[in-house]
């Protein structure tokens, strides 16, 4: 297959410059598209960027390693980056810019404003990483005042994630549509996750206890268990099944309000799970839609 490469994605990291270029496509009417990313471009992030090149006239993806939203011991020094390759991807796929900001454009002084959404950071992956969503909050309320874009996509992968930000803006009156794309998956069924990059093969193989246990609770759901602890149950006994798999949380919760439920019924239902595989921490999830027997 030919393609033909769009010659002119601009590659800008002052915030200053930034502003210059969306201005001008606001002057053209252009719907802006916003595809917010830690870089280490990946199937699930392209399903991001694809659903923002359908859908805008101008699509902006920002690859930041967002220094506040990683707690003591966790892998932001380790974390992938790779914006030759993530450039050569967006630019095929018909991206016009990329935002690559250092940290000092986004952080240039000590921060005192932080951005944080009650009650709905708490649980899943807020309880064992303490701060995570403020600092995923504070970002994307920086980002989306930079880029002022129109519509901004974010994937259901982190489906905590995009329960926050939707209500943060909401909450704040933030002037943007926030588009949320299905799970991405590879042919074995693993999530794609810029950190699957850190398994060996031997763990990628544990790795994929986690969505087998979630297909399993489906299975289960399908034959009519609406028991939230039943279908916990069998989540906990798959990934059971091997010592390598670490668990950090396997949550049956309301898709919308993450609040905790007995039942399947009336509402959608978060199956969501959150685990370790060697130093790996992995997290998946699906929806058991009520209307479903
Ligand atoms: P990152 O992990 O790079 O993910 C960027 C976006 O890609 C998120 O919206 C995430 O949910 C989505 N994504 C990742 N893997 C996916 C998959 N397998 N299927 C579908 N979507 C997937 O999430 C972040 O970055 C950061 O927290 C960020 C929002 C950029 C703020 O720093």
């Amino acid at each position: 297959m030919v393609f033909i490469k769009g010659a002119d994605m601009k590659i800008i990291s002052e915030i200053k410059k930034l502003r210059k270029e969306i201005t001008s496509a606001r002057r053209e009417d252009k719907k802006t598209g916003f595809v917010p990313t830690m870089g280490a471009i990946h199937k699930g992030h392209l399903s991001l960027i694809k659903a923002a090149v359908e859908s805008c006239d101008f699509v902006i993806v920002s690859i930041f390693v967002n220094p506040t939203q990683f707690g003591e011991g966790e892998d932001f020094q380790q974390y992938p980056r790779e914006l030759n390759s993530d450039a050569e991807i967006c630019e095929k796929e018909g991206v016009d810019l990329i935002f690559a900001p250092s940290t000092e454009q986004m952080y240039p002084r000590k921060q005192l404003t932080w951005v944080n959404v009650e009650s709905l950071s708490e649980g899943l992956c807020g309880a064992s990483r303490p701060g995570h969503f403020r600092g995923v909050c504070t970002v994307c309320t920086k980002l989306f005042n930079i880029v002022q874009p129109d519509v901004a996509f974010f994937g259901q992968k982190d489906a905590q994630q995009a329960v926050v930000i939707k209500r943060m803006v909401a909450d704040l009156n933030i002037p943007l549509k926030i588009e949320v794309c299905p799970v991405v998956r590879d042919e074995d069924g693993l999530a794609t996750s810029s950190r699957n990059k850190y398994l060996s093969d031997e763990q990628r193989k544990d790795a994929l206890l986690i969505y087998k246990s979630l297909c399993e609770c489906r299975k289960l759901y399908e034959q009519g268990v609406k028991d939230t602890n039943r279908l916990r149950g069998k989540i906990e006994e798959v990934l059971g099944t091997s010592r390598a798999v670490e668990i950090d949380y396997i949550t049956l919760v309301d898709a919308e309000t993450l609040e905790q439920v007995s039942k399947v019924s009336g509402r959608n239902v978060l199956a969501a799970v959150a685990a370790k595989v060697g130093d790996t921490c992995l997290i998946d999830n699906i929806i058991l839609e009520s209307g479903q027997k």
